[in-house]
Formats: C-alpha cells, structure tokens, sequence
C-alpha cells in the first residue's frame, strides 16, 4: 500500500516516460505529449478521447471549446480542475482531429491504466464512446449508457465508472447538452456514495527482507518530469 505522496512521484514518473513515447506512430506528428492534469489524488477522474489542436500545442487536457463546458459544468457541481484528475484514452493527437485507430488504442491504454492505478479515484467519468468502450471493454455505445452508473473492477480495484456524453458532442446539439448537463448534475451524490465494496484481496506476500530495495530513477529525469509536472499543473 503506498501513500498518496508516493503515487503522485510515480505519476510524475510515469508522465516522464509518457514524454518521450514513440510507441505509435502518432509521436511524428504530435508537438506535445498530452498526459492528463489536475489532482494526483482525485476522488473524481474524467476520461476523454484524444488531444485536439489546442490540447496538442498547450500539453493540457481540455483546453479548447470542449473543455470550457468541461469547465463550466464542473463549476455547477461546485468542483473546479483542481479537484479532479482529467486525461484522455490517447495522450497524442491524432492528425486532423480523426477517430482513434485501434492500434493506438492499444498502444497508449496502458498509460491510462496506469493513471488509473496511481490516482486512484473512486469514481471514473468516461466523456464520449471511446474511454467508455475501453474501459467497460464493451461495445455498447454511449447512448445507451449515459447517465448509468455501474461498479466496474478495472486493474486491481473497483471503480464506479459513470458513462457521459462528450462535452464536444454537446456544443452543437441542445439535447445532448441537456443530457450531460442532467447527468452531471448527479455526480456529487455519486461522490458521496463513497469507494465501491473493492474485490476480495489476494493473500499479501511475506516482505522481502532485503536493504537493497528497489533502483531509484536516475535523478535528473526525476527533476525533469517534475519540473513538467509543475508546469503541467499536476497538484
Ligand atoms: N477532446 C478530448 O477528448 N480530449 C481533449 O483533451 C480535448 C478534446
């Protein structure tokens, strides 16, 4: 069990080598890799799609239109970025703003697992079809799942994973915005439920009686992704 302060240093580190990924090809076109902001300790974690034109010149999450309404909806619940820990299924822009292909997918979703694993939110809002799919590893689409909470095991903890619609869905089309705002409007009460009854343990291993411990990181790369990190607005 490592404390919250642990986890954030390894999501720093993880951010570092997500920096300098070249697992897919959309590493030859991104300007910035765009690794996710907000709380290392949040309750609440939103997931997106991909970077955008903005997110990809500025290295943050939801920057543009999209995130504006991310923003504001955030602001009815009484919640603000700083609360939250938010990122997307792919940390690369994808050219001229296409779908995600699915080899990108599988080649960035273990970042995602990994945030997942060190934030540690109760609750995860999928925003759109791609995260929710991913995360659910289901096909259903986001039209029918909006607005239905459900306690899903991802990694080694239960989460409960709460489907939105996309906030850039609902900047052209009044009904879509009606039902994310509707449904938004429902996480504090969800928050309060608390974590979800989390699956049974495996019995823990005896500790290892070593002094060696495991290597540390080479030191400037700490520096260096903290130093993003604190640019990044990672709290
Ligand atoms: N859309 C997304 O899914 N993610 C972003 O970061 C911005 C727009």
């Amino acid at each position: 069990m490592s404390t919250a302060a642990e986890r954030r240093e390894r999501l720093k580190d993880l951010y570092g080598e997500a920096s300098k990924c070249v697992r897919c090809p959309l590493h030859q076109t991104r300007t910035k890799v765009v690794f996710g902001a907000g709380n290392a300790d949040a309750e609440l974690m939103f997931v997106g799609e991909a970077p955008g034109a903005n997110e990809d010149r500025l290295g943050l999450p939801f920057v543009g239109a999209a995130g504006k309404l991310l923003d504001t909806l955030l602001g009815e619940i009484g919640l603000a970025r700083a609360d939250v820990w938010i990122c997307n299924v792919l940390k690369c822009r994808p050219p001229d703003n296409r779908d995600p292909h699915p080899i990108e997918i599988e080649s960035c979703q273990g970042y995602l697992h990994q945030q997942i694993e060190l934030v540690q939110p109760t609750m995860i809002c999928t925003l759109g079809n791609f995260s929710t799919k991913l995360l659910r590893g289901d096909i259903t689409g986001i039209s029918r799942l909006h607005g239905r909470d459900e306690v899903r095991v991802i990694g080694p903890r239960a989460v409960r994973l709460y489907p939105l619609y996309h906030p850039a869905a609902a900047l052209y089309t009044g009904s879509t915005l009606e039902a994310l705002r509707a449904d938004f409007h429902r996480i504090p009460k969800l928050l309060d439920l608390g974590p979800p009854p989390q699956p049974q343990q495996a019995p823990s291993l005896p500790e290892l009686d070593t002094d060696e411990g495991f290597p540390e990181p080479a030191s400037e790369e700490l520096i260096e992704a903290s130093e993003a990190a604190a640019q990044l607005g990672l709290f």
